[in-house]
């Protein structure tokens, strides 16, 4: 193996691999930079995956009960959340990656309806992230979160009354 010159050499300490003529260490995983969801003592749990909009993928473990919005907030996933899962916005908006774990949530109700009819990239297994609650048929779900939101409280949107 050709000497290395001094000019290339790391000037600090670098995990090595041996046979690297410049002694880098080379990974395929990416770090997860995200925190943890707070499990309370005893609560049963079911493993969620949220996709970036990176493309990125964020495995979490959350409580049964709790909703993805509040799991990925705790966890500094980037999903919105405008309204604080008041039902008001779309900005929590997420895609089920798989139909039959979206067919097993509780169906939509109007409010959510409503508002998911103005999120962007709306499909057929869309949801608001503040409705979906964790509960154990919903293990290994993947919410994926959009590339976008739209959020018409900000975009200047004036609700008009029914
Ligand atoms: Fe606004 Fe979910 S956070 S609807």
């Amino acid at each position: 193996m050709a000497a290395v010159p001094s000019s290339l050499r790391p000037r600090y300490p670098l995990p090595t691999h041996p046979s690297h003529p410049i002694r880098r260490h080379l990974g395929a995983t990416p770090v997860s930079r995200h925190g943890k969801v707070k499990i309370p003592e005893g609560a049963e749990t079911v493993d969620v995956v949220f996709i970036n909009r990176d493309g990125t993928e964020t495995p979490l473990t959350v409580p049964v009960g709790m909703n993805l919005l509040e799991a990925a907030h705790q966890a500094d996933v980037e999903l919105e959340g405008a309204c604080e899962g008041s039902v008001a916005c779309s900005t929590c908006h997420v895609i089920i990656e798989q139909k039959a774990l979206f067919d097993a949530l509780p169906e939509a109700d109007e409010d959510e309806e409503d508002m998911l009819d103005l999120a962007y990239g709306l499909t057929g297994t869309s949801r608001l992230g503040c409705q979906v609650v964790a509960a154990k048929e919903l293990d290994g779900l993947r919410a994926r979160i959009p590339s976008a939101t739209r959020n018409m409280a900000v975009d200047g949107f004036v609700p008009k009354p029914h």
